[in-house]
């Protein structure tokens, strides 16, 4: 299955090195991170997605990233119970740290979404969350001229696209 590349870039980012838990070999970190292997990794993807993970472009107002909820100075979470997103209203979940998910085989506190790739759109869309719009976002990627170059670099066969972003 091919990847969006939003959830490929993101999915480098999603990869820091977390706190290990203990000396227990059961708990320890793998060694190898389980990248994709149709778009592997690379410092240019990597880079790509660590600036859309805090680019408040993807959101509808322009006033919400993922960091709003998932802030890198706080593990990766935000310290309330409830954020608040682009609605103004508080969620009804706790963000939980990103921290790791690389490893994740069930995203989401009930875990509905098995991949990283089933959850990615999910925060940048939802109305309460981002309440981005694909289209419209590939459309203010595409205008802008670094960005439209580094998709080009990356993705020389059609750039951003819905798909991939
Ligand atoms: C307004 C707050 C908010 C924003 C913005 C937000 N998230 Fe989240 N995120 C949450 C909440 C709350 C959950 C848990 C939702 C649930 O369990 O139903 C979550 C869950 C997740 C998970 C699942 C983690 C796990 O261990 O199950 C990932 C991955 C994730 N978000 C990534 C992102 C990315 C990438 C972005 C930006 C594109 C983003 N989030 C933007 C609040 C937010």
């Amino acid at each position: 299955m091919r990847r969006s590349v939003l959830c490929i870039t993101l999915f480098s980012v999603m990869s820091f090195q977390g706190a290990a838990a203990g000396n227990l070999a059961d708990f320890k970190r793998p060694l190898a991170i389980p990248f994709d292997k149709v778009m592997p990794y690379s410092l240019q993807l990597a880079t790509l997605g660590k600036m859309l993970f805090f680019d408040p472009r993807l959101s509808g107002a322009k006033n919400m990233n993922c960091a709003s909820c998932h802030n890198p100075s706080f593990g990766f979470e935000v310290p309330v119970k409830t954020p608040v997103g682009a609605a103004n209203t508080h969620l009804t979940r706790q963000s939980p740290t990103i921290l790791n998910v690389a490893w994740a085989t069930s995203l989401f506190w009930d875990g509905r979404a098995p991949t990283l790739e089933a959850q990615a759109a999910g925060p940048i869309t939802a109305a309460a969350e981002m309440n981005g719009k694909l289209d419209q976002i590939v459309a203010d990627l595409r205008a802008i001229p670094d960005y439209n170059n580094w998709f080009k670099q990356i993705f020389p066969d059609k750039g951003a696209t819905r798909r991939r972003c």
